[in-house]
């Protein structure tokens, strides 16, 4: 098989980080600060630590890649209205996890305009937001509320002083949010990009499926592929699920054997720069799909090829769902799994035993990306520069009332797909979904 290596895409520049936050300050009222901590490291066991990864919103607006750091931003600053908290300098930690890029280090390559180590941070910080009306935060963050109401508390206690503390915490997660959702072309290119690796696992797990592999040897090629490619990390718990496995929709025991004559769904994307590839494909083990196998799958990719097709500006996710509700209905009605009309089998929600979840997320440093599904109480249309995936699926039970050819077999077939402004990208589109093409790609298996 053709191991090729892809060239690196260009990382986001400081300048973008730098319009980022100002875009967000410009939002702000005048005389509020932003405080925003970063990820901390998490125990797996004992004195062993998970796998270090940024938080999402911090990392939009530094770049800066270390944990227990504190991204202070301070509208209208004459000194400089972004401010750096990170790890202390220390030999004897940096001799165990590597060199720690301190303040200067964070001033001279990270672009923000002041920088502290941590054992400064809570005397500055309360210098930082003197006078300071509101500071927005994570509200959800105990510890960063925690460190607000403390700095509160101190400032409060020196007001005979002319100490001035912040008189009220506001969420500003909904605007970092509501920033994210639109997509930059640096961060298009990182998600093209993402996408094809992930396009090219899938092309790889096809190439290599045979029956008598267990469901975790394609788990394995796949992650071969993303760190091959310098991928970090799968972007999520790869899902590998032979026969009616499939059926189960957050199966990662990837743990059965895969066998001759059953379908196997593979759910799997990689994390590259921090953003995620997010594909399902599904394909025989043996390469050639049954007779039932091939009328399910086609009801399924038919819906999602007019779902993507569908996608451009001014369009509703919901406009999305309820025409692959229609076709997918359709669909089980031709196969004799429901009985009656389309309108009226969606009117009374029977599709929903075959077809329970919805058609697409938003895509982009989160699989389940951010950003408000709904606007003014509406479901909020399509723009230019969202990323969103398009997944439809059919899960057929193993239960009496299903035929016999037809039970256990789950199919979803997902796409990524950017809004453009003439209508849409599909990100996603180096592995096959046909069934000739799959058929083709796996036939000397
Ligand atoms: N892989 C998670 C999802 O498709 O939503
Ligand atoms: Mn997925
Ligand atoms: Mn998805």
């Amino acid at each position: 098989m053709p191991h090729d290596i892809l060239p690196r895409p260009a990382a986001i520049g400081l300048d973008e980080y730098r319009h980022r936050r100002q875009a967000l300050m410009a939002t702000l009222p005048p005389r509020s600060a932003v405080l925003l901590p970063a990820a901390s490291l998490v125990t797996r066991s004992n004195d062993s630590e998970y796998a270090f990864r940024q938080d999402s919103d911090f990392h939009y607006l530094t770049g800066f890649p270390e944990p227990d750091a504190l991204l202070v931003l301070l509208p209208g600053r004459a000194e400089g209205e972004t401010v750096l908290f990170c790890q202390d300098k220390d030999p004897a930690k940096e001799a165990w996890t590597g060199i720690r890029i301190g303040a200067e280090g964070a001033v001279a390559h990270y672009g923000v305009d002041q920088a502290f180590e941590n054992a400064e941070r809570d005397e500055r910080l309360s210098e930082l937001l003197d006078g300071r009306e509101a500071v927005y935060l994570p509200l959800d963050d105990e510890a960063a509320v925690a460190l607000a109401e403390e700095v509160r508390r101190d400032l409060g206690a020196r007001a005979r002083q002319g100490a001035e503390a912040p008189r009220a915490l506001c969420d500003v997660t909904h605007l970092i949010h509501e920033r994210r959702l639109i997509k930059s072309e640096a961060e298009l290119v990182l998600m093209r990009h993402a996408g094809e690796i992930s396009a090219r696992a899938h092309v790889r797990a096809m190439h290599t499926s045979r029956p008598g592999l267990y469901e975790y040897h394609l788990q394995a090629e796949l992650e071969h592929e993303f760190l091959w490619q310098g991928g970090q990390a799968p972007a999520y718990s790869t899902i590998v699920g032979g026969g009616a496995n499939a059926c189960v929709l957050h199966y990662i025991e990837n743990a059965s054997p895969l066998r001759d004559g059953d379908l196997v769904l593979i759910d799997a994307g990689v994390e590259f720069d921090l953003y995620a590839g997010d594909i399902t494909r599904t394909f025989p083990v043996n390469g050639r799909f049954t007779a039932e196998q091939r009328r399910v799958y086609e009801i399924v990719l038919t819906a999602q090829e007019r779902a993507v097709q569908a996608v451009a500006p001014g369009v509703t996710l919901a406009e999305i769902h309820q025409g692959v509700v229609q076709d997918l209905t359709a669909g089980l009605i031709e196969l004799g799994l429901l009985e009656g009309s389309v309108e009226e089998r969606v009117e009374d929600d029977s599709y929903r035993r075959f077809y329970l979840h919805s058609t697409s997320h938003w895509l982009g440093l989160d699989v389940h990306d951010v950003g408000g599904y709904r606007r003014d109480g509406e479901p909020r249309r399509l723009e230019p520069g969202m990323v969103l995936t398009v997944e439809p699926g059919l899960y057929l039970p193993e239960d009496d009332d299903i035929p016999e050819a037809l039970r256990g077999i789950g199919i979803r077939i997902e796409d990524d797909v950017a809004v453009t402004a003439e209508g849409h990208e599909v990100l996603t589109s180096g592995v096959p979904k046909r069934v000739a093409d799959i058929e083709a790609l796996m036939v000397n298996n």
